[in-house]
């Protein structure tokens, strides 16, 4: 018997069980090409590995949830199969081709790019790889360990593959609820009002028609290893937890604080942690990865639910919540992107956004993709779904990087990801700026104070003091807003060598 046939319950089906070179043949030059994986998660593999291993097609648009692990885009970049990647990456191979302009990439907010190929706005895709756990009796694929765009590329798509993940466990089936909004102009609110709603079915619905191929996939998915809290993350997350206790206490929070999301990336994760040694009970999470700390603050029964679009774990707490998933399987959920990061529920269930940037200034304005304004890192991911329609959008990163050579706060951002308007509260290990309500001057002060590294204090209250005599609502001085990230580039460092070696 072939292996995994059981997994193709849908006996109707069994026909079109092919080898992945048979499957590479529905993907011709030039197509867009839809893929499942978020975070790394749930991705499919066998063919787009092959796709890239064979690199017989070229000029590919490759579109998926968000970032892949096993570095598929690496190779599908190196192979030059894709000369398009949306909506999102952090492939360190096929950074370098975007940063070289090899490849060109959309960055998109996670919540909207399938609903805008839906509506003709971008290309959409024809033929669509999704990773699955099994397909049932009734034809509903069962997706592994993401939703992604899978439910909305598989509407889209001529040609559906599913690749039937032999790695994935199948205690997986029932923790997905696939929900795809009615397409516009007939569309009606998405019916979550609560976190733990379940408001679709258990796999994504395809006219089985439209199956052209199943292949046969035994390659796992990558996990990744995240950094250990160190003090400085560990000062972050003992901040936000006395600002939180703080916000309680003075009634404008719920005891449980209300449902929370949390960035990607060892800072955000190790954040999440500290919550762990906190007061609050009863945690609740709408986010879009659940990382390790979500099955660590549900073990120490800190948190009762999460809501996510994957599970991104490490290769140890991947292990051990998949042995014991029987116990996490009525407290998670995993839901398409385009309902976990949905701007509408996003705002309904007055969730707190907590992300993380690489640099912020002195006004609120937070760069979380581009290094020196030019070099792409990751992409905006699902950080601008959150932060613009929180109820309260906290921004969070480390002072200084880099030992000390830049200063995580500048005078004025090298690329705006995230407005002043969109940003509430920004923390640092060296304290936490609330600026709720503060006029742009008045952020200066709360920023510069309570965020910035004392090494760039001096230089950061120089520089607004000297704009402020200037005048404006937001003072500047713009021959020199940037000139931290110039004299970075040319030097080295951020600030005069005088003021470094002093
Ligand atoms: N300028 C240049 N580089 C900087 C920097 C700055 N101001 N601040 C940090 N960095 C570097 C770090 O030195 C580190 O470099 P390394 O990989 O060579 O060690 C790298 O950026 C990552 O920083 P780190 O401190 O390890 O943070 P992280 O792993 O938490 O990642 C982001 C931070 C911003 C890159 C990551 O959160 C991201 O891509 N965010 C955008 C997408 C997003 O928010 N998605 C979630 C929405 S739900």
């Amino acid at each position: 018997m072939t292996k995994g046939l059981d997994r193709v319950r849908l006996a109707s089906l069994h026909d079109k069980i092919v080898s992945v070179e048979q499957a590479l043949d529905l993907i011709p030059d030039g197509a867009v090409l839809g893929a499942s994986g978020f975070g790394g998660a749930g991705d499919a593999k066998a063919v787009p590995l092959a796709l890239a291993a064979q690199a017989k097609v070229k000029n590919i648009t490759f579109a998926t949830g968000a970032s892949l692990g096993n570095q598929i885009d690496g190779k599908l970049g190196a192979a030059k199969v894709i000369s398009r990647r949306l909506p999102y990456q952090a492939d360190p191979g096929l950074r370098k081709q975007i940063n070289n302009g090899e490849v060109m990439y959309t960055d998109q907010h996670l919540s909207g790019m399938a609903d805008k190929m839906r509506h003709k706005m971008l290309p959409a895709p024809q033929v669509v790889v999704i990773s699955a756990v099994a397909i049932t009796e009734d034809g509903l694929i069962i997706p592994t360990n993401s939703c992604g765009n899978s439910a909305q590329f598989a509407e889209m798509a001529d040609h559906v593959i599913v690749e039937i993940d032999l790695t994935s466990n199948p205690i997986l089936e029932g923790s997905h609820d696939i929900y795809v909004p009615a397409s516009r102009p007939k569309r009606g609110p998405v019916p979550l009002t609560e976190v733990q709603d379940r408001i679709g079915k258990i796999g994504i619905q395809v006219d089985p028609a439209k199956i052209s191929a199943i292949v046969m996939n035994e390659v796992p998915d990558t996990t990744f290893d995240m950094a250990d809290a160190d003090e400085e993350t560990l000062a972050i997350a003992k901040h936000l937890v006395n600002f939180f206790e703080k916000e309680v206490a003075e009634g404008r929070l719920p005891n449980n604080l209300g449902p929370l999301q949390s960035g990607v990336g060892s800072i955000a994760n190790a954040v999440f942690a500290g919550f762990e040694h906190s007061n609050f009970k009863d945690l609740v999470m709408y986010s879009e990865v659940l990382q390790d700390c979500t099955f660590k603050l549900i073990d120490s029964g800190k948190m009762i639910f999460a809501s996510g679009c994957s599970m991104t774990l490490s290769q140890s707490t991947n292990e051990y919540v998949m042995a014991n998933f029987e116990k996490y399987k009525d407290k998670i959920v995993m839901r398409p992107q385009d309902v976990s990061n949905n701007p509408e529920i996003i705002r309904r269930l007055g969730i707190i956004a907590i992300n993380t940037a690489l640099e912020f200034d002195i006004y609120g304005n937070v760069n979380s993709t581009h290094v020196t304004g030019t070099k792409m890192m990751n992409g905006i991911g699902g950080s601008g779904d959150f932060a613009r329609n929180s109820m309260l959008s906290i921004f969070v990163t480390k002072s200084i990087a880099k030992a000390g050579a830049i200063s995580s706060v500048v005078p004025m951002v090298s690329h705006h990801d995230h407005t002043e308007h969109d940003v509430d509260i920004l923390v640092t290990e060296q304290g936490l700026a609330d600026l709720r309500g503060l006029a742009p001057r008045e952020r200066a002060r709360a920023i510069i104070d309570n965020c910035a590294h004392p090494d760039y204090r001096d230089a950061l209250n120089d520089y607004y003091d000297r704009a402020a005599q200037q005048g404006g609502h937001t003072p500047h001085i713009l021959t020199e807003a940037l000139s931290w990230h110039a004299r970075l580039v040319a030097e080295g460092h951020m600030l005069k060598q005088e003021a470094v070696s002093a």
